[in-house]
């Protein structure tokens, strides 16, 4: 509805500002009428009965106006570009990696000279792990950050960041930062003037003076890592008070219910937009309101948060879109990219956290009934949207698709993830994975998995037992998981060191401030020796690389496969197998996977379900024909083995 005097009072900001708002700056200003009433909307939402809200909300227009003011010209012409191709990051020629800085190649400034590595590989979008201040030994990889606008001097310097960005942009690379929203370390500024007794600061927390209030949050809050910081708040005997922890005990929960944090956060977010940020991750946004009496996770006011950031984001630095690493149930991650009115219009980009560990599922049972039964979820998102797809990043496996799913492909819950965790952690006496269980929860038994892409797969152990047969066998699997992932709809997302091989590095054990957190263990330290093996072909590091790339090449020659919401799963005709066709206009392709160690056999009837019947079919994988046979005869497939068959 039109609020006049909300219109009235921000078009005399503007007015008055010094903004050409009829030519220049006429685009911004007409971004900034249109969205107005559901920034306030949203605002009030969250805030009208807080006795600053009316303030705050000025204050947040301010912000707004500021941002905008202090983008870099080469950016909004960015942006304008963006806005053209709409939904830019929906493309398939965005390949990304995510790394740490520090365990990739020292400091930032190393980095440019690792472009053309990148280029070789046919990776165009980086995802640099967290980069800003943060304490060594309390630091969750970066996660508690102690300063939000200072880059860590172990990684160089915020001038240093500037000077990769620009480089990056020159050579038509995307980048991707992390704003840790939920949190900061118990060393940040806000948190140390709190322990010193500012109410002020301590307002930016949750703090209370006893337990009453914690016992009954306690009681319907889950614990995040239960083995190395068990329940959800920490005492702080500076100030005789409690603190929400979520996570480790040095990260402080920061309180959203003061508009304040809210306010300082988006100047942050700004921030690191107009560093020149391209996609914005987002960490852990399910957890950024918080309610007695629930889990504090997925409550409708977190989603409210991150719609009101995305609609100020769209005013100011509109080129930046917004990932949401919302890592919860199926149900729960597909509502971050908005629903009802919000539809498409909250979280631009979002992990399939659900596709990436049900294919860990299926690799394990060699049965891809459980991952076929969670994707009537997945489907589900809208247009306009897009999902990072991978199959390992820094964090842990999580099984958290929900125990009916697994019931409905037949199986029992409990005994299902009691194998999949014997499987990966390698108690399971046959299974050649090589991982571990993170964060088993004593109470509940529940846990998650730590390990490489290649260990996981089978690798580490082969290369122990100078198995031959196994060493490709498991790098058929990395191969087949990297190709089901990169092909089903969304941005690839490669974890660095996956592509050629990286198995578990053990040597966390031995550091203090990281031997309690085995995530550690799939976290390399880059060794430039071992990558020049990329070039003898033979090599395992040559083979996984050259697969890799070779994917990736196939992926950026397809347009169709962009991310256009045009996936079908094939109905399943041998539980051994997982087929999807990707169409578009009037191409087709289907992407075919045997996740199990015998060889299977699919029917032709499978493809031609679909529409139109295919006759001949191009496999760009292993460069060779097809001819599509009877129903009743098979595509033939061995162990592990995939197609990505275009239709002809
Ligand atoms: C995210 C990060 C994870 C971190 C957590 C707390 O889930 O990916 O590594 O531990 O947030 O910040």
């Amino acid at each position: 509805m039109y609020n006049h005097y909300l219109y009235t009072h921000v078009n005399n900001i503007l007015q008055n500002s010094d903004l050409d708002i009829s030519n220049r700056d006429n685009e911004f200003y007409t971004r900034f009428l249109a969205n107005l009433s559901t920034i306030h909307e949203l605002y009030s939402a969250l805030y009208e009965h807080h006795p600053n809200g009316k303030d705050a909300f000025l204050q947040v227009i301010h912000t707004i106006i500021h941002a905008y003011k202090n983008r870099p010209e080469v950016l909004r012409l960015k942006d304008r570009e963006k806005a053209q191709s709409e939904y830019w990051f929906l493309s398939n020629q965005i390949a990304g990696m995510s790394l740490y800085v520090d365990r990739f190649c020292g400091k930032l400034v190393n980095l440019p000279e690792k472009l053309p590595y990148f280029q070789r590989l046919g990776v165009n979008f980086l995802h640099l792990m967290p980069i800003f201040q943060s304490p060594v030994g309390e630091s969750d990889g970066g996660y508690a950050v102690s300063n939000f606008r200072e880059v860590d001097e172990r990684f160089g310097t915020l001038e240093d960041l500037h000077q990769l960005i620009k480089i990056m942009h020159e050579d038509n690379m995307h980048i991707m930062l992390d704003i840790v929203l939920n949190h900061t370390s118990h060393h940040h500024e806000w948190a140390i003037k709190a322990k010193q007794g500012d109410p002020y600061y301590q307002d930016f927390f949750y703090m209370f003076d006893d337990r009453t209030l914690p016992d009954q949050f306690d009681q319907t809050m889950p614990e995040i890592f239960p083995e190395a910081a068990s329940g959800n708040f920490t005492y702080i005997s500076d100030c005789n008070k409690w603190v929400m922890t979520v996570f480790h005990n040095y990260q402080w929960d920061l309180n959203y219910a003061n508009p304040l944090v809210f306010n300082t956060m988006l100047d942050t977010i700004f921030f690191y937009a107009n560093l020149g940020v391209d996609i914005l991750r987002i960490d852990a946004p399910a957890f950024i309101w918080k309610q007695l009496g629930t889990t504090c996770q997925n409550l409708p006011q977190a989603h409210t948060i991150l719609r009101l950031i995305k609609q100020c984001v769209q005013v100011a630095t509109s080129g930046m879109a917004l990932l949401g690493e919302a890592i919860v149930a199926p149900k729960e991650i597909i509502k971050y990219f908005g629903t009802e009115h919000f539809t498409a219009h909250e979280c631009d980009v979002a992990y399939n956290a659900t596709q990436m560990a049900l294919q860990w599922d299926a690799l394990a049972t060699g049965d891809t009934r459980v991952m076929l039964a969670a994707q009537k979820d997945i489907v589900t998102k809208p247009y306009g949207t897009t999902w990072i797809t991978y199959t390992r990043c820094h964090d842990d496996i999580g099984l958290g698709y929900e125990d009916s799913t697994i019931a409905e492909a037949g199986f029992q819950p409990y005994h299902h993830r009691k194998f999949l965790k014997d499987y990966y952690s390698g108690t399971y006496d046959s299974s050649p994975a090589k991982g571990a269980l993170f964060s088993v929860n004593p109470k509940t038994q529940d846990a998650r998995i730590s390990g490489s892409l290649a260990s996981l797969c089978g690798l580490e152990k082969a290369v122990e037992n100078k198995s031959q047969e196994d060493i490709k066998l498991s790098i058929h699997k990395i191969l087949m998981m990297q190709a089901c992932s990169f092909f089903c709809g969304g941005i690839p997302m490669l974890f660095y060191g996956d592509e050629l091989g990286y198995t578990n590095d053990y040597s966390y054990m031995n550091e203090e401030g990281k031997s309690y957190d085995n995530r550690w263990m799939h976290r390399p330290i880059i060794n430039w020796e071992k990558n020049k093996r990329i070039d003898v072909r033979s090599s395992i590091e040559g083979q996984i690389f050259e697969g890799t790339r070779k994917l990736l090449e196939i992926r950026k020659k397809l347009p169709f496969v962009a991310d256009l919401k045009n996936l079908t799963w094939l109905n399943p005709h041998n539980v051994h197998v997982a087929g999807y066709l990707r169409a578009y206009e009037d191409k087709r392709m289907y992407g075919i996977f045997n996740f199990s160690s015998q060889t299977a056999y699919l029917t032709w009837y499978a493809f031609k379900e679909h529409g139109l019947i295919p006759d001949k079919l191009f496999d760009h994988w292993q460069e060779k024909d097809y001819q599509v046979g009877y129903d009743h005869d098979y595509l033939i497939l061995a162990p592990y083995q995939f197609c990505l068959l275009e239709v002809k």
